[in-house]
């Protein structure tokens, strides 16, 4: 099934003087319980490309739909309420809320979507030990280390089950074997839950798992070259 699929996207800033074209006419389309790994310099638009499918920003030009629905032309509310239900995401800076401990944050959006405290407190404690922080539930981001926040911030993402997941550099603090803890608890999800994941990354062993790795280079999507050819681990 046709998850996620970007028509024609562009994003271009303009400040009366001189115009930046940051997306060039990006076109994909993203299956269901597909993963993929988005490669590319600094500053060539995996950030902004992210936000724009997450609807955290808009597009100049072009359309993005989620099971065939025109994200942008959702209301405030209904775009909202897809990113609870349905997404998952990863920021590039963790964006953990200061003044809650990790087990708060990760349970935030079961909150949001109107589970019970209990319930949501108990779902983000497995979550929470799935990336190996089950010893530092009540810790605030500000006790924990860059790794530590960023693995919070995966299970933050991942704790509403969402259908897909859009993560921006999400092992980019990880030592090898948290990484690999990473690594495997994105496969389980694909088999279990079907979950498709965007991931914008520079490491090169986490791109090889996923299903296809996709360049953007000064905002221009290619998709063609095969996995194998590209990445050598
Ligand atoms: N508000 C803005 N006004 C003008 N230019 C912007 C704005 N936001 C981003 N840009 C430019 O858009 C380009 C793409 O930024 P983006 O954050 O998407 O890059 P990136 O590929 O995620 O880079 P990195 O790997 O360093 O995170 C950059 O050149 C940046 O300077
Ligand atoms: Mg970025």
């Amino acid at each position: 099934m046709n998850l996620l699929s970007c028509t024609n996207l562009s994003k271009s800033y303009n400040d009366g003087t001189s115009q930046v074209d940051v997306l060039k006419q990006v076109n994909f389309s993203l299956q269901s319980g597909e993963q993929v790994a988005i490669l590319g310099n600094s500053g060539s638009g995996k950030s902004t490309l992210l936000h724009i499918l997450g609807a955290l920003d808009s597009p100049t030009e072009g359309q993005v739909t989620f099971q065939q629905q025109d994200i942008f032309a959702f209301s405030a509310k209904q775009q909202a309420q897809f990113r609870n239900q349905h997404l998952g995401f990863v920021y590039q800076m963790h964006h953990l809320l200061p003044e809650f401990s990790a087990i708060e944050n990760v349970a935030m959006p079961l909150l949001i979507g109107k589970q019970s405290s209990s319930k949501a407190k108990k779902s983000a404690q497995n979550m929470l030990d799935r990336v190996g922080l089950s010893h530092r539930l009540e810790h605030k981001p500000s006790q924990l280390s860059g790794g530590e926040r960023q693995r919070v911030a995966i299970a933050r993402a991942l704790v509403t089950n969402p259908s897909i997941v859009l993560a921006d550099e999400p092992t980019g603090n990880l030592d090898d074997k948290t990484g690999q803890s990473i690594y495997e608890l994105i496969r389980e999800l694909k088999q279990d839950f079907q979950t498709s994941f965007v991931i914008v990354t520079h490491d090169q062993k986490l791109a090889s798992k996923l299903d296809k790795i996709w360049q953007l280079q000064s905002g221009v999507l290619t998709q063609s070259a095969p996995k194998d050819m590209m990445v050598n681990v």
